[in-house]
């Protein structure tokens, strides 16, 4: 089928020729000799006006529904009113109905509604939005690493192992539910891969044993939580971004890690600058000035210890009490980074005992090499660590934490055959799209969101 996209023709070259254009009807206006029918196709968060004069108009009597699915042929003129450009149409085809029934009728519906009905909802101007800017983020990403000679290496999504040893993992197996093992190593050995498999939490370590050849690489794929946690920030199914590098120790990954959230913000400001507009405009006021002053502002870097005396100094009463050797909760994230800060902060050198049991363990023997980037109104975005390289060490750390050594074997050999300093750290897509794009709940990021209890 022929056609032209919206964003083509709005950008005014084609004034004075004869275009197609096919799309889904956004807004119908009718007056007694003409009409104005705003047509939208996906290309572009603003409509094509396509006028309608009912004595030349042919067939435009079956295009007024909203949402039917139509397609325009005419000439294409800078717009009688204002700027722009419109279609005077020749003739009008409907491709699609759309009865009466259609649930996304002309007014503001609460996301709240909208969350069910997922397979609609993209047709609205929030989805438009979000969803042209996640394609953007996740190309500047991409364009980020592979400008700096990183590779993208796919990272298994079943695995043996759970990287995180947080126990969140969704098992995968073909048992049928009524199989009758008696033991959990009976089910497990009879299960498809001869061994308990799972989905996984993050691609770290593979992305290290790549990173081991190839020196700079990084992954960027779904990971899986089951963390019972419902919270506006926790997916079940959520994108990571994990580069993993050798030869970098802590510092250097803080870098990294501020220098590819300022590019692609960049990116955003540049490429999808109308959506960031209509996200200030309607979702969180000041959002263009804010993400103008994180690519110009030094991130703070901020060692833990200090974290806590900062937050033990604080004039406000946390719901959970603060104690050298507590983990940060949002309440305090968030605390750090709105109200002491007001800018990215990184938090670093963690105590060993609430991290895991891959990060490289200070010279102090309480901390380890770890960061935490936190953002105002979100919290944490990324989690990364340098990684121990001490073979030692780590068997320690494995040891203390009940760890099955069976299931590491491949990723304890790293530290045999040519071991270095390496980091890497995690960016959740999800989590960067709230920042860059002022929406509040993870459940409107993401096409189809996955919670606990909820499989739309
Ligand atoms: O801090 P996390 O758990 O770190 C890791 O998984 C490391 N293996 C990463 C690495 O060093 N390669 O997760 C990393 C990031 C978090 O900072 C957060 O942005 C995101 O992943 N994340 C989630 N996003 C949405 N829903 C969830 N349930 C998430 N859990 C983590
Ligand atoms: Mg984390």
């Amino acid at each position: 089928m022929k056609h032209i996209d919206v964003k083509k023709l709005l950008d005014g070259s084609l004034v004075g020729q004869s275009v197609t254009v096919c799309g889904w009807v956004r807004t119908y206006r009718d007056s007694k000799n003409m009409a104005f029918l705003e047509l939208n196709d996906g290309t572009s968060l603003k409509h094509l006006q396509i006028v309608i004069d009912k004595v030349v108009t042919v067939g435009y009597e079956n295009c007024s529904a909203l949402g039917c699915a139509i397609k325009a042929e005419g000439t294409l003129v800078a717009a009688a009113k204002g700027d722009g450009v419109e279609v005077n149409a020749a003739r009008l085809t409907l491709l699609g109905e759309c009865p009466l029934d259609y649930p996304l009728q002309k007014k503001r519906h609460t996301m709240e509604y909208l969350r069910t009905i997922p397979h609609l909802r993209v047709r609205t101007n929030t989805f438009n939005a979000m969803l042209r800017v996640r394609s953007v983020l996740s190309n500047a990403i991409h364009k980020y690493f592979q400008d700096n000679n990183y590779v993208y290496v796919h990272t298994p999504i079943i695995t043996g192992s759970d990287c995180e040893g947080a126990g969140e993992i969704f098992h995968v197996t073909t048992h049928g539910w009524n199989d009758g093992c008696k033991t959990q190593e009976e089910y497990n050995v009879t299960d498809f891969f001869g061994q308990k498999a799972g989905l996984t939490v993050s691609g770290q370590l593979e992305g290290e044993m790549a990173a081991m050849a190839m020196g700079k690489i990084y992954t960027f794929g779904p990971t899986f939580r089951a963390e019972n946690s419902n919270t506006t920030r926790h997916a079940a199914e959520f994108w990571q971004i994990e580069p993993e590098i050798a030869f970098a120790e802590l510092p250097d990954l803080i870098e990294i890690a501020e220098e590819l959230i300022k590019f692609i913000i960049n990116a955003v400001l540049t490429d999808c600058a109308e959506e960031i507009k209509f996200f200030d405009e309607r979702f969180e006021k000041g959002l263009t000035d804010k993400l103008r002053r994180i690519v110009d502002s030094e991130f703070k870097v901020l060692d833990y210890t200090e974290a806590i005396e900062l937050l033990k100094k604080a004039d406000k009463q946390f719901s959970y009490p603060v104690e050298w050797g507590c983990d940060l909760q949002t309440e305090h994230e968030r605390y750090l980074t709105e109200e002491v800060f007001n800018r990215p902060v990184f938090v670093t050198n963690y105590p060993k005992d609430i991290k895991s049991f891959y990060m490289k363990q200070n010279p102090d023997g309480k901390t380890v090499a770890a960061t935490d980037l936190l953002v105002p109104g979100i919290g944490e975005i990324i989690g990364g660590s340098e990684r121990e390289a001490d073979i030692v060490k780590l068997t320690q750390a494995m040891e203390q934490r009940g760890m099955n050594f069976a299931d590491y074997e491949s990723y304890m050999a790293l530290r045999k055959f040519g071991s270095c300093p390496h980091s890497g750290f995690g960016l959740g897509l999800e989590r960067i799209l709230l920042y860059v794009t002022g929406l509040g709940n993870i459940r409107d990021v993401q096409l189809f969101p996955r919670t606990v209890g909820d499989l739309k």
